[in-house]
């Protein structure tokens, strides 16, 4: 609340957030995966002094390390860029807590920066021997940097003991630490076998071709036998409202609003399925008629579905950013209280209003940008406009009081933070909220 508001109009700044973190996270997941794809064909090559499988592990890994090294980054610098912008207090927060853990993951990065260089123009420059050892020390730096983000990754949804204590490292081992990071080093060496897939696939030499694009299906199998056994681990681990949340959604999916998460869980579900059905007649049963172009599609059905799963995860953690601590729009619960006594704009230095005298559906409205911007739009996604629908100013006014902390019987409370503001701003934002209604607008 003490930094300016960044508005995006139509699809809201989550979702900057989201498209680059989608893309990155696919790109990260592909950087580790694919440099154990790397060290595991190279070692094959090495074993089976196989020219061929060199031949096509050196065209393989030009491809890899432009994407990884400068798609990945790029997108990486990216994400800081978006969060900061969005979402500062929880940016703030991160960075303060774990100002250790990011330095490791730095130190870790640039090594696997450093290593991926050295390893592709050292082809054919140093012995076999040690080419092989660089893959293998690009692949322990490339787990090293997801080992430290998947702590700060699940530290936002399961806390843990740092609520209390407020070490950092409480905070990075918490309880979904490792079910987390087995779920994605499994997702990481399916999305290497899919992308080995595409470049295999443009093999001429048959029985080479045929070999590889049998190897890369294989990659998908860790994810499809212990992902499952995985993920229950992980959601056994996760708060259990929130998985409430979820089951509601099931329940009243397509009717009441709650239903957001169980679409995303769906989506997942098909999509995952739809990957395995794909990976198992396609490239593993049928490897010969195995194209290209359909590598590519595969591919794109990797894409969408680490895409609605990521989504799930982070849906998962609403309202808040860091669960149990602090809210989506960047309020620490523990203030909640105070703000309901003795107002919000009195301390929001940026919103610009206690210091100008301003109409109170202006107070309103920065009222609306503070809090509720974080996951609606006015008119674009999860519209206000839309969602306020017919109520008027006195409804709204009751609306924002049932958001009350205290009310156990707030059916919002695992979707939305409650309202932090006092009694007189209650009546400003729903003065505003009422106005964006079009009746309004003609009268
Ligand atoms: C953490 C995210 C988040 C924040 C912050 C948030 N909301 Fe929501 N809100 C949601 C979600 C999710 C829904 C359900 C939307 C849907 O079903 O598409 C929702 C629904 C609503 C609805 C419709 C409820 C109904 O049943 O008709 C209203 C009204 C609303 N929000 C107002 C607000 C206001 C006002 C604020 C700010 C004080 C706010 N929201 C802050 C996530 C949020």
């Amino acid at each position: 609340m003490n930094y300016p508001i960044w508005i995006v109009p139509g699809i809201g700044g989550p979702w900057v957030i989201g498209i680059i973190a989608i893309i990155h996270i696919f790109l990260s997941h592909f950087a580790v995966g694919g440099g154990a794809f790397l060290a595991l064909i190279e070692w094959i090559a090495y074993k089976r002094n196989d020219e061929r499988i060199y031949t096509y592990v050196k065209s393989h890994s030009r491809f890899f390390i432009l994407v990884t090294t400068v798609a990945g980054a790029a997108t990486g610098v990216a994400i800081w860029f978006s969060i900061s912008l969005v979402s500062p207090d929880g940016t703030g927060s991160l960075i303060q807590s774990f100002t250790l853990a990011w330095a490791l993951e730095y130190l870790f990065f640039v090594a696997e920066l450093a290593t991926a260089f050295a390893y592709y123009y050292s082809w054919d420059k140093i012995s076999k021997e040690k080419h092989l050892l660089l893959a293998k020390w690009y692949f322990f730096m490339s787990v090293m940097t997801l080992a430290v983000i998947n702590g700060i990754l699940t530290f936002m949804l399961t806390p843990g003991k740092w609520l209390d204590s407020h070490y950092w490292l409480h905070g990075v081992l918490n309880e979904t630490y490792l079910p987390s990071l087995f779920i994605r080093l499994f997702i990481m060496f399916a999305i290497a076998g899919m992308y080995g897939l595409v470049t295999a696939t443009r093999i001429k030499d048959e029985d080479l071709r045929v070999y590889l694009v049998k190897f890369c299906s294989k990659w998908l199998l860790p994810v499809f036998f212990l992902g499952p056994i995985v993920t229950l681990w992980y959601l056994s681990q996760v708060p259990q409202v929130t998985l409430e949340t979820v089951f509601t959604g099931i329940q009243s999916s397509g009717v009441g609003n709650f239903s957001v998460l169980a679409r995303a869980l769906y989506l997942s579900l098909v999509l995952s399925g739809t990957v395995l059905l794909f990976a198992f007649f396609g490239p593993y049963l049928n490897p010969k008629g195995f194209t290209f172009k359909i590598a590519l599609l595969f591919m794109a059905c990797g894409l969408a579905t680490t895409g609605t799963t990521e989504w799930m995860r982070e849906m998962l953690r609403k309202p808040y950013v860091v669960y149990g601590y602090m809210y989506s729009n960047g309020i620490r619960k523990s203030q909640v209280e105070k703000l309901r006594q003795d107002g919000f704009l009195t301390d929001a230095k940026w919103a610009n209003v206690n210091t100008d005298p301003t109409s109170s559906k202006q107070c309103g409205e920065k009222l609306f940008q503070y809090q509720c911007m974080a996951c609606h739009t006015v008119d674009g996604y999860r519209s206000i406009k839309k969602l306020i629908g017919d109520r008027d100013q006195e409804s709204i006014v009751s609306f924002l009081k049932m958001m009350d902390p205290k009310n156990d019987e707030n059916p919002y409370k695992g979707i939305m933070p409650p309202f932090a503001g006092n009694e007189a701003e209650t009546k400003m934002l729903a003065e505003y909220l009422a106005s964006l209604k079009p009746k309004d607008t003609t009268q």
